[in-house]
């Protein structure tokens, strides 16, 4: 089956176990939120608290990271219109999939995970029992995580390294399912991992890359006085001032040229080369952070304060992902043979088979008095769907097209250019019976 795609859905999730820091900005925060801006990408961008979960046990913890996070993600730029920014436990599809794909995973495919790995190794390291302290929730991350990316559609997941297994496992899962359960159709989109190999690996406090593993983090938005005692901290070598510095293995420099353009590190550089003092180029670097982050941790600030602006945004984006993650998920519920008995997906069924010349939902496309072009899918005299205008002839006949070759997967994509459905069930079996009917 062959799709005209005219965006490529992007989907990457935090896990809510920690505070942002300068390395989390520079790695994946700036980054994405400049992605999610371009055009022709659609981002998918979540909170995985449930994922928190397998590492973490401290509920004020994961309560308050996710608070941040989100917070953090708001204040660097990243706009809620434009993208679907929620929280992973209030969509409830998601561990219902994640349970459909647990019975498709094969569980010596889970064993090779490296996370699952590294704590056996890590055990018989200690001279421990294998699964010594290993929870069933360590060993199934992978099929959470597939969950979490097949629910969308993603063609995209931007990730660490170590991550790429993940993605290459909800590959295996969709293909298994589609396999199964699809009767020839794409049930499931089979995602890419993207690894960005010039992401700047931001150096911490002691040189070694920053994380909270090796607690020589800088949090994002610590107060300003505050991030200026941690950048005097940095690391550095015993050169008096006067005397020429090496830029080459300077985490002072290294994070300066993370928040500078090429000709300002081009300048440090050179004085580096003329003798600066360690205090003076650590007040450069708190000097040119502060001017990029000022602005942003203002609004951090206001958010963290008022929870409640945080709490909506994320409640809309719920509302935003569950108008695709529902209806597929009924498709989906259908395919394995879990769909209602006495219900309309039934009789849907039934008067399928028994009466095929019934008529089929249909597709209208129509141009109204405002210029726009519009479709809508109806099934008799129901308005199934409705679209919202359309420049041009053309990008309405494309959303029309995707719908009838992806069916509810299509959803997410085009939730935007669509009215919210009155009836997700019957929406999604009518984009069913379609999808069958073509088949
Ligand atoms: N496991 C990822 C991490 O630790 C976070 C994550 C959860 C994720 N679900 C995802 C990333 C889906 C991409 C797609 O970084």
């Amino acid at each position: 089956m062959t799709t005209t795609r005219a965006t490529t859905r992007v989907l990457t999730g935090i896990t809510t176990t920690g505070t942002p820091h300068l390395g989390n900005y520079v790695g994946a925060i700036r980054p994405t939120v400049q992605a999610s801006r371009q055009a022709g990408t659609e981002s998918f961008l979540f909170l995985a608290n449930y994922h928190a979960l397998i590492k973490c046990d401290d509920p004020a913890r994961v309560q308050r990271s996710t608070l941040e996070i989100a917070a953090c993600w708001l204040a660097a730029g990243l706009d809620p219109q434009q993208v679907t920014f929620y929280r992973q436990s209030d969509i409830p599809e998601i561990p219902e999939l994640c349970w459909l794909l647990t019975c498709v995973t094969g569980k010596g495919l889970l064993n090779r995970a490296h996370a699952y790995k590294a704590a056996q190794d890590k055990n018989a390291a200690a001279g421990r029992e294998a699964d010594d302290g290993v929870t069933a929730g360590l060993f199934m991350y992978p099929v959470l995580m597939g969950a979490d990316i097949l629910m969308f559609g993603a063609h995209r997941v931007p990730v660490g390294r170590d991550q790429v297994q993940h993605i290459e496992m909800a590959r295996d899962m969709a293909a298994s399912f589609n396999h199964l359960y699809g009767g020839g159709r794409e049930l499931f989109t089979l995602p890419e991992a993207q690894v960005d190999e010039h992401v700047a690996l931001l150096p911490g406090l002691d040189g070694r890359k920053m994380s909270k593993s090796y607690d020589n983090t800088i949090p994002l938005f610590a107060p300003r006085e505050q991030l200026r005692k941690l950048i005097m901290g940095i690391v550095t070598d015993s050169r008096a001032p006067g005397e020429p510095k090496e830029t080459e293995g300077s985490a002072l420099f290294a994070i300066y040229r993370a928040f500078a353009t090429p000709e300002e590190s081009a300048a440090f550089a050179q004085d580096f080369a003329q003798g600066i003092a360690w205090g003076e180029a650590k007040q450069r670097l708190f000097e040119r952070i502060d001017a990029e982050i000022a602005p942003m941790r203002e609004r951090y600030q206001h958010l963290m304060t008022h929870p409640g602006e945080v709490e909506a945004i994320l409640q809309a984006g719920a509302a935003k992902a569950r108008a695709a993650a529902t209806p597929f998920m009924h498709t989906l519920r259908r395919a394995v043979g879990l769909a209602s008995l006495d219900g309309a997906a039934a009789a849907a069924t039934r008067a399928a088979a028994a009466a095929p010349g019934e008529a089929l939902p249909q597709f209208k496309q129509y141009r109204e008095p405002d210029g726009q072009f519009y479709f809508k899918l109806t099934s008799g005299a129901r308005v199934l769907l409705q679209s919202r205008g359309f420049a041009s002839p053309r990008d309405a006949g494309q959303a029309v097209k995707r719908l009838q070759t992806e069916g509810a997967a299509a959803l997410p994509a085009l939730q935007d250019v669509l009215e919210p459905p009155a009836d997700a069930q019957a929406l999604a079996q009518a984009l069913a019976r379609l999808a069958a009917a073509s088949d």
